[in-house]
């Protein structure tokens, strides 16, 4: 057929490419993650990750402020918890006072309409570093399950919209809608984290909230007897629709561009919206190389945000969400 078909002919200007641009980032995609410190005042810089803070409670209320402004309208909160308040089996979780439960009702406070997302696992409150509870050398599956209901009944008591388990236990998402049902939290919804890897970009991450797994003897070093296998594909489709069957409204996978396949495919197969959540590694790269001049910042941002989007995802959980929003002005 050439010449008579050049696919150049749309690409010849910016007016045609955006014209037929089949995919556009708004600020209505992200959700912001957010770190939670107590104390007052404080605003520290996360070594790993260049330009975001652990905010104190005054300053959460300020942040969410900004970001509504901004047309940031989601949060998903995560807290720093001291060392002498965490233990094997995450009491500090249930805290009607613990950071988080603050942290939720400092968000519905400065900015009502705000939708709040909370982080559901044991991770930050484990003397361990593990997201559920530990003996023997393993990480108990239904007893940390309990564990996990009660804590999300915690937060959609101090406002949460939205809890979102982390943790990868089998059969937490029905644990936890019935935990919901049974104390009257019928409109909380949950955000699976469904296809989540043991993955080697979370470590900002843990260096932000200080939980990673503990060198301990008879401590597993890893995550890998609950997190997924980087390897494996039809395991991820599987524990995400074991998850909207257990009553997950949102479904997400986890990291993003190392699995965008996953998101295509999970995408494909699903009637729930999907979310992918860009993690601390992935920005931390993107910060480092752009540090060193070897990539240009704002261009490899917008670029990852939207494979992230073309990939599939309804919805990015991404630290760069500030960054993206104000670069589109
Ligand atoms: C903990 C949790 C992790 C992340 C979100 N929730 C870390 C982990 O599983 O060790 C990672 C997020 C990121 O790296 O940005 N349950």
């Amino acid at each position: 057929m050439y010449p008579l078909i050049r696919p150049r002919r749309l690409r010849s200007n910016e007016a045609i490419r955006s014209l037929v641009r089949e995919t556009i980032i708004t600020p209505s995609d992200f959700l912001v993650p957010l770190f939670v410190v107590e104390g007052q005042g404080i605003k520290e810089e996360i070594p790993s990750m260049p330009n975001y803070y652990r905010l104190s409670l005054d300053n959460l209320a300020k942040e969410v402020k900004e970001l509504w402004r901004m047309g940031l309208c989601s949060v998903l909160l995560f807290v720093k918890v001291p060392d002498n308040l965490k233990d094997n089996i995450g009491s500090e979780a249930l805290n009607e006072n613990g950071l988080m439960q603050l942290a939720i009702k400092t968000v519905k406070n400065a900015c009502p309409d705000m939708l709040v997302m909370t982080d559901v696992a044991l991770d930050p409150y484990s003397s361990y570093g593990h997201d559920g509870i530990v003996a023997d050398g393993q990480i108990l599956n239904d007893e940390s399950v309990e564990v996990l209901a009660e804590m999300s009944v915690s937060h959609a008591k101090a406002g949460a919209d939205f809890v979102a388990p982390s943790d990868m236990m089998d059969g937490r998402i029905l644990s936890i809608r019935e935990a919901l049902e049974d104390e009257g939290y019928t409109n909380t919804g949950i955000m699976a984290y469904s296809a989540k890897y043991a993955s080697a970009f979370y470590g900002p991450f843990r260096d932000a909230l200080d939980s990673a797994p503990v060198d301990i003897k008879n401590v597993p070093k890893d995550k890998k007897t609950y997190q997924m296998d980087s390897a494996n594909r039809s395991e991820a489709i599987k524990e995400t629709l074991m998850d909207i069957e257990e009553g997950a409204d949102i479904v997400m996978v986890k990291p993003g561009l190392c699995y965008l396949d996953i998101v295509r495919e999970i995408k494909n197969e699903v009637d729930v919206p999907v979310a992918v959540y860009q993690v601390s590694g992935e920005y931390a790269m993107v910060k480092a190389a752009a540090e060193k001049g070897w990539l240009d910042h704002d261009a490899v941002m917008m670029e990852q945000l939207l494979a992230i989007k073309r990939a599939g995802a309804n919805i990015i959980a991404s630290y760069f969400a500030k960054d993206a929003v104000k670069l589109m002005g």
